[in-house]
C-alpha cells in the first residue's frame, strides 16, 4: 500500500525503534511522590536546557499552559495574548473555565504584537472596577501565523514593559526548539526573559506523548500542587518520560531538516498560480496557504484522495506541517500531488 504523507500537524509522528527502546529500558517510580528516576532526570535536563531553577513535566501543551497561568493568577484577572495564539483560540477556554481569568486578544502582525500596540491595554492598577492585567503571553514559534519567530529584540521589549507594570510574562514555547534551531538563539536564552515557559516535546521532537513547563522553584512546587488537583499526578511516567528525553537529547538539532523540507514545498506553493502563500511567514516547519480556485473543504478531499493530509490554518486557508516522519522524497510527492489537484 501507498504510504500515506500526513502533513496535518508535527504531532503524528510515532516513536522511533531507538526511542522505544529508551521507553522499554525506562528506570521507573512513583511519580506521584517524586519517585521515579527517569521523570527526575527528565526534569532536570530540561531545566538546564532552559536555564530555569526547575521544571515540571506535564501531560500536554494545553495543560502546560494553563497550569502557568492558573499560578501565575487569580480570578477576575486578565491576560494579554496575541489574538491568533493557541491559549485564546485552541485550549477550550480553559482560561475562563478552570481559572476564571479572561484573556485580552490583541491583533498582531505574523503573531507579533509590539510594546506600543500592548501598553494601552494594560489596565491602571488603580482601576478597581476594571480587571487585573497579570500576564502577557508569546507564542513562539507562532502556530497559526505559520510557525513564524517572534523576534528576540521584540521578546526583550515587552519584557521590559511587562515589568514596568509588574506582569508575569508566559511563554508558550510549544515549538520553540524549532524557533531555536532556525535562528541559533539558544532556549536558554528565549526562555530567560519569561516567568514561566511551556515546551512541547509531542511536536517536532518527536516524542508520542508531555510537555514541560519551567520556572523558579517556587514557581514548580505551586505548578506541581495544580497538576495533582488537575488529575495529572501520574505514577510509573518514566515509560514515557524516557521518550521525552530521548526526544530532547537528539532531535533538537535535526529541525531545521523540517524547515528545509518546508521551504521547498514553500516555494512550489508560491510558484502555482492556484495557491497563494506569504512567502516571509515561512520561517520553520508550518505553511498556511490558500487554494484560489477550489474550497478548503475540497481541497482537503481531493488530496486526501490523493493519499496526502493536510489541516485546516484558518477558515480560508489549509495548513501543512513538516516533521520527522516526512522524507525529502514526500515532499516530492507532495509537489505532484498538488501539481494535480491545484490547476
Ligand atoms: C503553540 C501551541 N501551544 C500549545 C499547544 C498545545 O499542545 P497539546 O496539543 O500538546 O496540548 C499547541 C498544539 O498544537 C500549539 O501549537
Amino acid at each position: 500500500m501507498e504510504k500515506i504523507i500526513d502533513l496535518r500537524s508535527d504531532t503524528v509522528t510515532r516513536p522511533s525503534a531507538e526511542m522505544r527502546k529508551a521507553m522499554f529500558e525506562a528506570e521507573v517510580g512513583d511519580d506521584v511522590f517524586k519517585e521515579d528516576p527517569t521523570v527526575n532526570k527528565l526534569e532536570k535536563y530540561a531545566a538546564e536546557l532552559l536555564g530555569k531553577e526547575a521544571a515540571l513535566y506535564v501531560a500536554s501543551g494545553v495543560m502546560g499552559n494553563q497550569i502557568c497561568l492558573n499560578v501565575l493568577t487569580n480570578p477576575g484577572d486578565e491576560v494579554i495574548c496575541e489574538a491568533d495564539s493557541h491559549i485564546f483560540n485552541y485550549e477550550s477556554g480553559s482560561p475562563a473555565a478552570l481559572s476564571g481569568i479572561q484573556m485580552l486578544p490583541i491583533h498582531g502582525s505574523r503573531g507579533v504584537i509590539t510594546p506600543a500596540q500592548v501598553e494601552p491595554f494594560i489596565r491602571p492598577s488603580s482601576a478597581y472596577y476594571m480587571p487585573r492585567t497579570k500576564v502577557l503571553e508569546v507564542e513562539n514559534t507562532h502556530n497559526r501565523a505559520g510557525g513564524t519567530i517572534h523576534p528576540i529584540e521584540n521578546i526583550i521589549e515587552l519584557k521590559r514593559l511587562a515589568k514596568k507594570y509588574n506582569l508575569y510574562y508566559h511563554l508558550d514555547g510549544a515549538r520553540i526548539w524549532n524557533a531555536s534551531a532556525e535562528t541559533g538563539v539558544p532556549v536558554s536564552e528565549y526562555a530567560s526573559h519569561f516567568d514561566s515557559v511551556s515546551c512541547c516535546l509531542s511536536k517536532g521532537l518527536g516524542a508520542p506523548v508531555g510537555s514541560i513547563i519551567a520556572g523558579t522553584k517556587d514557581f514548580i512546587k505551586e505548578a506541581f500542587r495544580v497538576r495533582k488537583a488537575w488529575g495529572g499526578g501520574m505514577r510509573q511516567l518514566g515509560i514515557i518520560a524516557a521518550a521525552g528525553l530521548y526526544a530532547l537529547q537528539n532531535n533538537r538539532e535535526r529541525l531545521k531538516e523540517d524547515h528545509e523540507k518546508a521551504r521547498i514545498l514553500a516555494k512550489a506553493i508560491n510558484e502555482n498560480p492556484a495557491l497563494e502563500i506569504d512567502m516571509s511567514s515561512v520561517q520553520t516547519n508550518i505553511l498556511i496557504f490558500k487554494p484560489l480556485k477550489i474550497s478548503v473543504e475540497d481541497a482537503l478531499k481531493r488530496t486526501r484522495e490523493k493519499g496526502l493530509l493536510l489541516s485546516v490554518g484558518k477558515i480560508d486557508s489549509l495548513r501543512a506541517i513538516t516533521h520527522l516522519d516526512i522524507s525529502f522524497d514526500d515532499i516530492e510527492k507532495t509537489k505532484k500531488i498538488f501539481e494535480e489537484v491545484f490547476k
